[in-house]
């Protein structure tokens, strides 16, 4: 915590099983509570999907703060890029000038694309076979190449903790974006259906280069409904007729792969604010279980029924939900930050 009651340092993670809406909710706060800087953890098997304006970006490098042109984006040591999809992303959103990568950032080369879709355990686990997993077995085993051994990433390079922790230093705020949710964590997800890296907060700490002591606010975004692509335990999964039937169809962003559907699960919720010290929360998508919450900005106007929703998940959390999502547009976002006397 910061003298003065300044927030300077904001994680931001999913809850769940990824698919959150996180994409959403980072672009929100970086453009309403003016970020300065923007760093995307993880690596391109997780895609956020942005809608701005009416367009709609999917985002697998590029940190979704890019919404906000001030914003400063950042890919860390612990990320791993894939240089195609980075340069195309980078390209079509024209940041060319204001993004950067780390010297030590992991790059995913064909070779680990190939060798993971000839994986028995990652086919069984219904893996993404975007290579992520293998280059993490490169880098633990120190053969990985880094954003440093490419002569095209040469004018992107930049010393991210460097660049990070200075920023703090001068009372700049920074966002760090997670990507996928708790519990596709590799040491607290429901091992062995699990991402290859750990994808709580503490773990954000670590791929950016920044101590724990610095930080501010941790934002858990969760879904009013639990999402799950690939295999493993979904309890209350519901069949595919009845999701259709509630209106809770989702294909994933990276893959086009039908996302598993089960109802909220206050239990799991519970456990992802313990493993990552949730100090706010975020819900999204309230406007799939209330259509008229639809585009809704101001709590006053929310139907009763939505209300009582996320007031009932607020008491059983006891963290504030700060943020709402009702609809896919950045700034379909009631913010109840100020009537919570909280801050972003
Ligand atoms: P990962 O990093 O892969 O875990 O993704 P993510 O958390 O950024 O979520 P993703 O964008 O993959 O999926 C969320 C989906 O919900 C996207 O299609 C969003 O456009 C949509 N979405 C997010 N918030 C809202 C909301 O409040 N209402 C509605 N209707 N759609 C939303
Ligand atoms: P991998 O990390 O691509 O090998 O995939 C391992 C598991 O994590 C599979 O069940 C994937 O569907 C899941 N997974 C990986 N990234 C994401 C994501 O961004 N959103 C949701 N699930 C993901
Ligand atoms: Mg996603």
């Amino acid at each position: 915590m910061h003298l003065g009651g300044e927030r300077v340092l904001t994680l931001l993670v999913g809850g769940f099983f990824g698919d959150e809406g996180k994409g959403k909710i980072a672009a929100y706060v970086a453009l309403a509570k003016g970020y300065r800087y923007a760093a995307r953890t993880g690596a391109i098997n997780a895609g956020h999907t942005v809608v701005y304006h009416g367009r709609k970006f999917k985002l697998r490098s590029v940190p979704a703060g890019f919404v906000n042109k001030e914003t400063q984006l950042v890919i860390p040591p612990g990320a791993l890029i894939k240089l195609d999809v980075f340069f195309s992303e980078v390209r079509e959103l024209g940041v060319e000038k204001r993004i950067c990568v780390d010297y030590r950032t992991g790059v995913i080369e064909e070779v680990h694309v190939d060798r993971e879709k000839r994986d028995s355990v990652l086919a069984s686990i219904g893996s993404t076979f975007q290579g992520v997993g293998a280059a993490m077995a490169d880098r633990v085993l120190r053969r990985l190449r880094l954003a440093r051994d490419f002569n095209e990433l040469e004018k992107h390079l930049c010393d991210a903790p460097l660049v990070l922790n200075t920023a703090l230093d001068t009372k700049e705020k920074v966002l760090v974006e997670g990507t996928q949710g708790t519990f596709l964590s590799l040491y607290h997800g429901t091992y062995p259906y699990v991402t290859s890296r750990d994808t709580t907060a503490q773990a954000l700490l670590s791929e950016v280069g920044i101590g724990p002591k610095r930080v501010d606010e941790v934002i858990v975004v969760f879904k009013v409904y639990v999402t799950r692509v690939g295999e493993g335990p979904l309890e209350g999964e519901l069949g595919l007729e009845d999701v259709a039937r509630r209106g809770w169809l989702e294909v994933g962003t990276v893959t086009g792969r039908p996302r598993r559907v089960a109802p909220f699960n206050y239990e799991l919720a519970k456990r992802a604010v313990l493993l990552n010290s949730a100090t706010q929360v975020a819900i999204t998508k309230l406007d799939v279980l209330f259509p008229e919450a639809r585009g809704v900005k101001v709590w006053d106007r929310l139907p009763a029924p939505a209300k009582k929703w996320i007031e009932d998940v607020e008491s059983y959390l006891k963290v504030p939900v700060t943020l709402i999502g009702t609809g896919e547009e950045v700034e379909e976002t009631v913010d109840r930050t100020r009537d919570l006397g909280v801050e972003l």
